[in-house]
């Protein structure tokens, strides 16, 4: 997707040369003159249309104006939801025609609506076709923003760029099939996004994980075909002395149960177990178009969870990297196995903060839905700074609680601990199970099972948390934090 930016005023709009033209009426609309005030006025005035989001109308080959095609969308009282609806609509109506280059005509250039906007015409516009070339690429190729001022809104056009980039990528490796996105795929995917300037990526395999004492992890990845792998990726876009932000993704490229086998139906859905790591990539992605002075490291254990002879069977006892034994009660809560490695790991980087991304558990999508991610967080500061990034981007998540009593039922006669509890407050007591290997930096755990991909008709991924995670991170500039553990030996 091509995204471009230029200043436009109703007037300048109504000579534009595009296939078609979108222009965002809200309720607070000011009266203006010109041909696009004249047809908007008619419209409402027939009844034919009103600036209620989500609200369309289209003209084809509109007499006086130069566009193929025009379309008033309204947005309501102007909210970034309502832009965001009615981008979505309007551009569900332009892709079933042959239009490729289209120009939203936007009235705010505020950075959210901006974000949002493009955002959405990317996600309306998007077509998966890597394993269905039937369905041809999208027609639409040129998404040009117009906007008051294009200088002034140059800043949150590079966000937007990024993060439109950044979630397409998280989609693609979501959608792909588990045999289309194993392991070894998404550790070259990694590789590729390291050969961008300030980025670098290391793959570990099976030897070197053993080496690390990563036992949990490897426990999971033990009756599958294709090996594991666990990616690092490292972007440095400040001083060395600054603390990195580590991301945490979990890579579950299919998740059969394991010897705790899933029912079959539905159980396709479970390729989409590494939208974790996707969001990682897709973070990745957009640091690389953004380049700002951040450090972040990545961190993604990728393996299949596989029933077979050579599987983890319940009540085995795994010895995870920390050095606590774990009791595997079910083996299709191997999401927390995964994760605990790469927590313990995480703690070599001296990180201000670290936020693992998982689609961890069915509980949280009977929590929360699909519309806000289950936020889990030891630290007030960064439980605000998230919250306030998915305000922000509109990709929402929502405070889940910690409370010691809810790690009561993880007990274990057998080990140190047991990986689940009963099946009350399920998300809860998984994100209890991570905190026991997190107690050495601020963390936060995002539960996206429920926002992650689209079940039904539109089936997919969304690319979420990229957006919340890519606002969390730009708000990270300039915020100095020398490694947690000097921070520490100060206070
Ligand atoms: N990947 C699943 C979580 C999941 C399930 C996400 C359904 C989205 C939809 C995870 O590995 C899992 O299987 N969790 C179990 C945990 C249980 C055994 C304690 C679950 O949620 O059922
Ligand atoms: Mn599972
Ligand atoms: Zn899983």
């Amino acid at each position: 997707m091509n995204l471009e930016l230029q200043t436009l005023t109703w007037a300048q709009a109504a000579s534009l040369h595009t296939d078609a033209l979108i222009v965002l009426v809200s309720q607070k609309q000011a009266k203006t003159t010109g041909l696009l005030a004249t047809m908007l006025a008619q419209a409402e005035k027939s009844g034919d249309f009103a600036p209620t989001a989500g609200q369309c109308m289209l003209w084809w080959k509109p007499p006086g104006l130069n566009t193929q095609r025009l379309l008033f969308a309204g947005t309501g009282s102007g909210r970034a939801q309502d832009v965001r609806q009615a981008v979505t609509s309007a551009i569900q109506a332009v892709k079933k025609s042959k239009a490729s280059k289209v120009t939203i005509c936007l009235q705010d250039s505020h950075e959210p609506h901006l974000v949002v906007a493009a955002q959405a015409a990317a996600d309306a516009a998007y077509v998966y076709t890597a394993t269905k070339p039937s369905a041809k690429a999208s027609l639409i190729t040129r998404i040009c923003l117009g906007v008051p001022d294009a200088k002034r809104s140059s800043a949150s056009f590079a966000m937007a760029k990024a993060q439109v980039a950044g979630v397409a990528l998280a989609r693609e490796w979501g959608n792909r099939p588990a045999n289309h996105a194993t392991p070894e795929l998404l550790a070259k995917a990694a590789k590729a996004l390291a050969k961008h300037p300030k980025l670098s990526c290391e793959v570990l395999g099976l030897k070197e994980v053993l080496r690390l004492g990563m036992g949990s992890f490897a426990a999971v990845a033990q009756a599958s075909a294709q090996p594991l792998k666990f990616i690092v990726l490292n972007y440095k876009g400040a001083a060395a002395a600054q603390a990195p932000v580590v991301l945490v993704g979990k890579g579950i490229t299919f998740d059969t149960g394991g010897i705790s086998l899933k029912p079959g139906p539905g159980m396709d859905e479970m390729k989409f177990d590494m939208c974790g790591a996707a969001s990682v990539l897709g973070t990745f992605e957009a640091l690389a178009h953004l380049k700002p002075a951040v450090n972040v490291v990545g961190l993604i254990p990728a393996c299949e969870n596989m029933p077979g002879g050579k599987a983890l069977k319940p009540g085995d006892v795994v010895t995870s990297m920390s050095g606590q034994t774990i009791e595997i009660l079910n083996t299709d809560a191997e999401g927390r196995l995964i994760l605990c490695d790469a927590l313990t790991y995480a703690k070599r980087f001296k990180p201000s903060a670290v936020i693992d991304i998982a689609t961890l558990t069915g509980a949280c999508v009977i929590a929360l839905g699909h519309l806000r991610s289950g936020l889990y967080a030891t630290d007030e500061a960064l439980a605000k700074q998230l919250l306030d990034a998915g305000e922000r981007s509109l990709d929402l998540c929502w405070r889940m609680p910690l409370d010691e009593e809810y790690a009561e039922g993880l007990k274990s006669n057998f080990a140190d601990v047991a990986n689940v509890a009963d099946r009350a407050a399920g998300s809860v007591t998984a994100a209890k199970f991570l905190q026991r290997f997190a107690n050495d930096f601020p963390w936060a755990h995002l539960d996206i099972a429920g926002t992650a991909w689209k079940s039904g008709a539109a089936k997919g991924a969304t690319g979420r948390p990229v957006p919340a995670l890519l606002s969390y991170l730009m708000a990270q500039v300039g915020k100095a934090t020398s490694s947690s553990s000097s921070r520490r030996a100060k206070t």
